[in-house]
């Protein structure tokens, strides 16, 4: 194995390892602190981050405010003082080694406002902020504005090319490094775009080189891209170390560093993560950012599949093929003969509630998911920006984008907070990237054993 040289992150020379940010309160300040006493750069999620108290235990996020628009803001404050909280414990496990970033996805609801008051309310504590799920342009002006360095995630040169040209070119000097993340193989929300094949994975490399082509073009050679999506033993990935044609480099970690002691995760979690197969991990549709994201097809997926499975169209008034009457509320819709059947025994196993989805479907729901989803709904945060679940928009007067919420989607927020305290891990959406199966044959997590993270950055290092 190569040694790894130090490279100047965010104004430090720290090992080119980096922990990916992990929403919601997986990469924590405890993990993030741990990973930066190993001069290396830890991050604090800024997802829906717990506010912590000066020991680093967790306050229950307790959301009190009545109408839609408040809770959009109580939740914008909670989340930068989760942030300002975090960092200062973070900054004191940290004891002066490493950096310290925060993540933040940039269709999260209020995001650029999260941004700059936990930068400006955690002044001196934060030094990189890196920000992918959407096309942040305007980071570069608000984390130059705080003179700290900015990190956009990308899965392709093209997607830096436009951030580039548009935003920033005008803030070059805080623009720490890009992160290129694999769409096929990272954990969480992924960069897959529409002339992407979902089924049919790109080499990375050649992605790389082409990013690295896109960055020298604009006097970038010697920005570090910061290698992320299926990065797990260092020796796979000896081609992309102080490789010409790469340039300067670093590892991202998201998927392989669930399992360590610091990390949070809940027992059955890890014990989900330690035996898993191909086929229980899937990239689908169902996240309500309209995003593609990896997860473990544990029983909460399943039933999205199953859920989406049973679309099928209607009209509103009799017409053409549609002409079986079904009561779907306070209305009746028309569904066609040949779809009849399938109706009726989606009804008779307990999917006895027709819902309407965005792209004039129904699909059949229990009336326990019905529950469920007008709970959510009635509790919604603005977590996201857009929301496809709940119909949330951050920028409309109503704070509603007007189409018809999905119930093939799901709430992240509810979600993601019950995985991340502690609700079984079968339940909820549980994030990871292609490579999880690998945990089980892992040496390091041998009969289920749990490194720190000292112990796992000291085991990356020798190329295992
Ligand atoms: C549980 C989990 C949650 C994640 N949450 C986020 C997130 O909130 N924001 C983000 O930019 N990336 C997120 N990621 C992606 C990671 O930061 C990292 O880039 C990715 O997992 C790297 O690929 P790997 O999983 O193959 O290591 C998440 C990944 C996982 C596994
Ligand atoms: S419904 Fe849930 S996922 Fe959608 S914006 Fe509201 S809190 Fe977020």
């Amino acid at each position: 194995m190569k040694a790894l040289k130090s490279l100047l992150i965010s104004g430090r020379e720290v090992l080119p390892l980096i922990e990916g940010g992990k929403g919601v309160a997986v990469s924590t300040c405890k993990t993030a602190g741990a990973w930066a006493a190993e001069n290396a750069v830890g991050t604090i999620s800024g997802v829906l981050p717990d506010v912590v108290d000066e020991n680093g235990e967790v306050i229950p996020m307790n959301i009190k405010s009545k109408t839609r628009r408040e809770r959009f803001e109580e939740q914008i404050r909670h989340s930068i003082e989760g942030i300002v909280s975090q960092a200062k414990i973070a900054h004191e496990i940290a004891s002066g080694k490493g950096r310290i970033h925060i993540n933040v996805l940039w269709e999260q609801g209020g995001a650029q406002q999260i941004i700059t008051e936990a930068l400006a309310g955690a002044k001196g504590l934060i030094d990189g902020v890196t920000c992918g799920a959407g096309m942040p342009y305007k980071l570069a002006e608000i984390a130059s504005s705080f003179k700290t360095f900015y990190y956009p995630i990308v899965s392709s040169g093209r997607a830096f090319k436009a951030l580039w040209a548009r935003a920033y070119k005008s803030y070059a000097d805080f623009l720490g490094g890009v992160v290129f993340e694999d769409p096929w193989k990272a954990g969480g929300h992924i960069g897959l775009s529409n002339s992407d094949d979902p089924n049919v994975p790109q080499n990375p490399y050649e992605r790389i080189v082409e990013l690295r082509r896109s960055m020298a073009s604009v006097g970038l050679e010697n920005t570090p891209i910061i290698i992320a999506g299926g990065v797990w033993y260092l020796r796979e990935f000896q081609d992309f170390i102080d490789n010409p044609e790469i340039g300067p480099t670093a590892f991202q970690f998201g998927t392989r560093p669930l399992l360590t002691r610091e990390s949070p995760v809940a027992k059955t979690w890890q014990k989900a993560l330690l035996a898993l197969k191909k086929s229980e991990i899937a990239l689908q549709r169902f996240s309500p950012t309209g995003f593609m994201s990896s997860a473990i097809k544990n029983r909460f997926l399943t039933d999205l599949f199953d859920r989406s499975a049973t679309a099928m169209p209607y009209k509103d008034e009799p017409e053409g093929n549609f002409q079986i009457p079904l009561t779907v509320g306070a209305n009746k819709v028309y569904i066609t003969a040949a779809d009849q059947e399938r109706a009726n025994g989606y009804i008779g196993a307990g999917r006895t509630v027709p819902q309407r989805t965005n792209d004039g479907q129904i699909v059949f729901i229990t009336p326990k998911d019905q529950e469920t989803i007008q709970k959510n709904r009635a509790n919604c945060l603005g977590c996201i920006s857009h929301c496809l679940f709940s119909g949330f928009c951050q920028t409309a007067e109503n704070l509603s984008t007007g189409k018809t919420p999905d119930p093939r989607y799901f709430c992240i927020s509810d979600t993601l907070c019950k995985a991340a305290h502690g609700a079984p891990a079968e339940d909820e959406l549980i994030f990871v990237g292609d490579n999880a199966t690998r945990f089980s044959t892992d040496p390091l997590f041998k009969d289920g054993y749990l490194p720190t993270v000292k112990e796992f950055i000291a085991r990356l290092l020798t190329g295992d």
